[in-house]
């Protein structure tokens, strides 16, 4: 029963677009009314209806610790009670500095934003100021937020829109200098660079990219990609918005050892409240006001109740161990599903990075979002009903994954195992 949150929710559509502060939330894609969440712990959503979901959303990646989670929750109550913001410098931006830039060695400096979005807008600025070029080079299929310069054949929501083109009311002139390429295809990039390359201020994308549903790099792309910008004088911009600290402390780039110039970070590094970040190499971040002409600034950027609750995080998942506690509790979830597909023979496959995943349907294998032309969104429709009919909240569109926690407990994770093959 959902009656409570159906009468929020109608309310909500009245004095919110669509009821919803963020398009994918809305859950148009599966057909079902959206979750109305009143509160968290640990791997469980409760509904305004008192319903108990177990959460593979995540906010998204962020909550890498599970919801409320004790240390993070005092970390950011003890800031609150000194103050929630400034508007000046503080001490716990230094404190979260210092930390990422000790476990991600390609991050000599680094500048906190609020989100994503701001991060990703911010860096391909800060490449253009830095190379004095115009021309961006994006994936299609890669998000990197809703900055209008990004915003053609992205994925996540806007996927669900309109695949191939753009947001209305982003101009021509906008995304004019964004060149999109597919994803994995080094031919095509070899031949960009070998046509423009001197235009070229930076390629950027999702080393691992999860928001056309997981897809993992072909390792001698990401390098063919370090090469040609080196080569061209261009910056490769790693947007590790969701991959940082989630495939590991060093992120995707530790993972493939790739040094990028420019990494993007967000969702961990807030421990679930508004952070994100860009770093790098020292000598591009200092072309950033208010040494360098590059502007950028926020009233709440690196706001000190988001930078404590960030470090707490940072500090957990830091400790020996927690990586592989992650990836048991992702095998044990995992293992026998892809036993169960392969038994019944389905025209499914999972595509999985550390403890990030998505189940495709109608689909075999994807290596950038051209193969996903046969995927079968009305069956993931059918299956994320089945699923939430049982108490399990994934993300509510076929090309996201979903994430697992420290939080998810055994019980809960045999649970979905069951109910995903019953459902599958
Ligand atoms: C890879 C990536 N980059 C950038 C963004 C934008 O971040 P935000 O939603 O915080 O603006 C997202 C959001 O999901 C993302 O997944």
């Amino acid at each position: 029963m959902r009656y409570r949150s159906s009468d929020i929710y109608r309310r909500s559509c009245q004095v919110i677009p669509g009821g919803v502060n963020s398009p994918v939330r809305s859950c148009r894609a599966v057909g079902i009314e959206p979750l109305i969440a009143v509160s968290g712990r640990g791997d469980l959503i409760v509904d305004a209806d008192g319903n108990e979901y177990i959460d593979y959303c995540g906010s998204w990646g962020a909550l890498i610790l599970g919801h409320a989670f004790p240390r993070v929750v005092e970390a950011a109550v003890r800031q609150v009670e000194m103050g929630s913001s400034f508007g000046i410098a503080t001490p716990i931006e230094e404190a979260l500095a210092a930390k990422v830039i000790s476990l991600i060695p390609s991050i000599e400096k680094i500048r906190f934003v609020s989100s994503g979005t701001e991060a990703t807008m911010t860096a391909i600025r800060l490449a253009r100021g830095f190379t004095g070029r115009s021309k961006i080079v994006k994936f299609s299929g890669c998000y990197h937020g809703h900055s209008d310069a990004l915003l053609t054949q992205a994925g996540s929501g806007a996927a669900f829109l309109n695949p191939q083109a753009t947001s209305l009311g982003v101009t021509a002139a906008a995304i004019a200098d964004t060149v999109t390429l597919p994803f994995n295809d080094e031919t095509k990039v070899r031949e960009l660079f070998a046509a423009k390359g001197s235009e070229i201020a930076a390629v950027i994308l999702e080393p691992i990219p999860a928001n056309m549903g997981l897809i993992l790099p072909e390792p001698q792309f990401l390098s063919c990609l370090r090469k040609e910008t080196e080569k061209a004088g261009a910056l490769l911009i790693f947007d590790e918005v969701i991959s940082g600290f989630r495939v590991g402390l060093r992120g995707a780039q530790g993972l493939y050892g790739i040094r990028p110039d420019l990494t993007c970070l967000g969702k961990i590094i807030g421990g679930g409240f508004p952070a994100a970040a860009l770093g790098g190499k020292a000598e591009i971040l200092d072309c950033l006001a208010p040494i360098g002409q590059v502007y950028q600034a926020g009233t709440l950027s690196g706001n000190p109740v988001a930078m404590a609750a960030g470090l707490a995080a940072l500090e957990e998942i830091e400790k020996p161990g927690f990586y592989e506690r992650l990836q048991d509790k992702t095998d044990r979830l995992l293992l026998p599903i892809e036993e169960a597909i392969l038994e019944k023979n389905l025209n499914a496959c999972i595509q999985k990075a550390g403890s990030m995943f998505t189940i495709f349907f109608g689909i075999r294998q994807a290596l950038c979002r051209e193969d996903l032309a046969a995927g079968d969104p009305k069956r993931f429709a059918r299956f994320f009903c089945a699923l939430f009919e049982k108490g399990i909240y994934i993300p509510p569109l076929q090309q996201e994954a979903w994430f697992v926690s420290t939080a998810h407990t055994n019980d809960h994770l045999d649970k979905t195992v069951e109910a995903v093959i019953e459902s599958l």
